[in-house]
């Protein structure tokens, strides 16, 4: 499901688009707008006029700041990737006025609505592959990229907070304590695993890297697990819960501390940043992940207590 509304590639003005060609040494023959993903810029499967299939994805300043910020930071990180990590390489950056365009190589394959079998192997691969790659010096610890994981703390002062919440969240906040200590490591962390960033063909690629960081090596599977449940499965949410269970207790249990964190962090945006002009139906997102998480969130409060 598309939770923000992306612009078109079209829209884009005609002068941005056309430095993104000079960047790319040919000019583009035709465009597929793209609408995964959770930015309000355009992103686009771009066909040159050389035959290259190549991925594209701009914001205006203008539309939201962040959104720019972060075209520029995962432009500067995927430079220093090692070339063994499954990511795309990047081809061009280009900056007019307030609009930033990064056009990086096409990563085959779908992922569809939901998670598979074969896509959640796939990726949890590409997670191991990533992880074994020690972190670019340059990349900051992933403490520094991990937002409101003290959600669960500040919960029960909300007067939003339901039966559910007023009595997982003190155990929750337990689970959860100490994450900036147990979620250090020197390993390469891609931060954002959801299935939206990855590409699934034979192999699985991962894409929009702009949180990536130096921590504990199974963060990324642990966020898979998280997302398995969050995004669900084609067979459901049994399934889903199954999976994402059998995955975390293939890892420390550290990783299932940091799935606690996961929920808390979407329980508590939900609760208190509200959506806007272009970010609509965020809170609703952030709430019904929130919401399909509580199964999981309850057996590794119980398995961990
Ligand atoms: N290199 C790529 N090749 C093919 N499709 C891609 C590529 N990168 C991203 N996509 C697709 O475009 C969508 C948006 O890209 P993404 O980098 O995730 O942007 P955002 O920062 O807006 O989330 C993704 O959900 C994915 O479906
Ligand atoms: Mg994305």
């Amino acid at each position: 499901m598309t939770f923000t509304p992306r612009a078109a590639w079209a829209d884009t003005p005609e002068p941005v688009r056309t430095a993104v060609a000079r960047a790319l040494g040919a000019p583009i023959a035709g465009h597929t707008d793209l609408h995964g993903g959770m930015s309000p810029g355009p992103a686009a499967g771009l066909r040159l006029a050389d035959g290259r299939q190549v991925f594209v994805k701009a914001v205006s300043a203008d539309t939201r700041v962040h959104n720019h910020a972060m075209i520029r930071q995962e432009a500067a990180i995927l430079d220093i990737l090692p070339a063994t990590v499954p990511a795309p390489r990047r081809l061009a950056t280009v900056e007019h006025g307030p609009w930033i365009a990064m056009a990086t190589t096409w990563a085959p394959g779908t992922t569809g609505g939901a998670w598979t079998d074969t896509s959640i192997a796939a990726v949890a691969e590409a997670c191991r592959t990533a992880s074994r790659h020690r972190a670019p010096k340059a990349l900051p610890p992933v403490a520094s990229r991990i937002f409101y994981f003290d959600g669960w703390n500040s919960l029960p002062k909300l007067d939003t907070s339901d039966d559910w919440e007023k009595s997982h969240a003190g155990p929750a906040a337990e689970v959860v304590a100490g994450w900036e200590r147990w979620t250090a490591g020197d390993a390469l962390v891609h931060r954002d695993i959801r299935l939206d960033n990855t590409a699934v063909s034979d192999t699985a690629v991962l894409l929009d890297w702009a949180y990536a960081a130096a921590g504990a090596p199974w963060i990324d599977l642990a966020q898979l697990a998280a997302d398995i449940v969050a995004t669900g499965h084609t067979l459901g949410p049994e399934a889903a819960n199954d999976r994402a269970y059998r995955l975390l207790k293939t890892l420390p249990t550290d990783a299932s501390r940091f799935v606690v964190g996961l929920a808390g962090m979407w329980t508590i945006r939900a609760a208190t940043v509200a959506d806007t002009p272009v970010m609509p139906r965020i809170s609703a997102w952030r709430r019904a992940r929130a919401h399909a998480l509580r199964p999981l969130v309850s057996r590794l409060i119980t398995h961990l207590g």
